[in-house]
């Protein structure tokens, strides 16, 4: 079924005291809709918050991993270190992963089978470029990024998959897609997975928009039909912020 999901990445942001601060905040604030709520701390405070937050509806997932089981891959994650410490959903394919790490389609492909390998959830994160949409290539682009990680999948996958439609001009500069913008771009999603596997397989899968949603946008933007939630940045370091678009549906 296709759920509405609200989930906050920290990226590379909040120690440990902060993080414990961020969660005993989070910890106050109440829920008013049926949205999913996730937070992605950075790995070290994985399990420190997973453990602060056993017993809520916040799910405590995690930024990125390595596709390899185990073995030597220094300074790299796998599935199961991060299942070992209660984390069940991983965001895959985020553009500072794509554009700093050189995260291709092919090696973005490989972590999405170790995931679901895994019995892990994949939060998977694709979007153009200025350029792209200055150039009117918006759906092309991003039409062969879902092809290029996804189409081999088998339809029973989508259960477990969530994209997160990311127009990289829009994350972290303020600037946010029109909701008319976001909405033409997440039916061209839909329809992308529906010419592949049909229109009960993508009516059933959530796609979250992410780039610069705020408390005072997101209200705008969840209203739209194939927008089935949000992935936030800035805007989730701060509780009362998060909530508020959590509570936007
Ligand atoms: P932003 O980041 O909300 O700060 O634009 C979104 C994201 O990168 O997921």
């Amino acid at each position: 079924m296709r759920k509405n999901i609200v989930a906050g990445n920290w990226k590379m942001n909040n120690d440990l005291a902060q993080t414990e601060s961020l969660i005993a905040d989070l910890k106050k604030q109440s829920k008013t809709t049926n949205a999913e709520v996730m937070v992605a701390p950075t790995f070290t405070n994985l399990y420190k918050a997973f453990e602060a937050l056993q017993g809520t509806d916040i799910e405590v997932v995690a930024q990125n991993m390595h596709f390899a089981k185990n073995g030597a891959y220094t300074g790299e994650i796998s599935a199961s270190m991060l299942k070992s410490v209660g984390v069940k959903t991983v965001i895959l394919g985020h553009s500072e992963r794509r554009e700093y790490f050189n995260e291709t389609d092919e090696l973005l492909a490989k972590k999405v089978d170790a995931a679901l390998a895994n019995e892990m959830r994949v939060i998977f994160c694709f979007g153009e470029e200025l350029a792209d949409r200055k150039s009117g290539n918006e759906e092309n682009i991003v039409g062969n990024q879902i092809k290029n990680a996804l189409f081999h999948l088998k339809a029973w996958d989508y259960k477990n998959i969530v994209l997160a439609y990311e127009p990289v001009w829009a994350i972290g500069t303020g600037e946010t897609a029109s909701p008319e913008q976001a909405q033409d771009m997440h039916a061209f999603i839909r329809k992308t997975i529906a010419d592949q596997y049909g229109y009960e397989i993508a009516n059933d899968v959530s796609i979250l928009y992410g780039g610069s949603v705020k408390p005072a946008n997101a209200v705008e933007i969840f209203s739209k039909p194939d927008v089935d939630g949000g992935l936030i940045g800035g805007a989730a370091l701060n509780a009362d912020d998060f909530f508020a678009i959590v509570n936007a549906f």
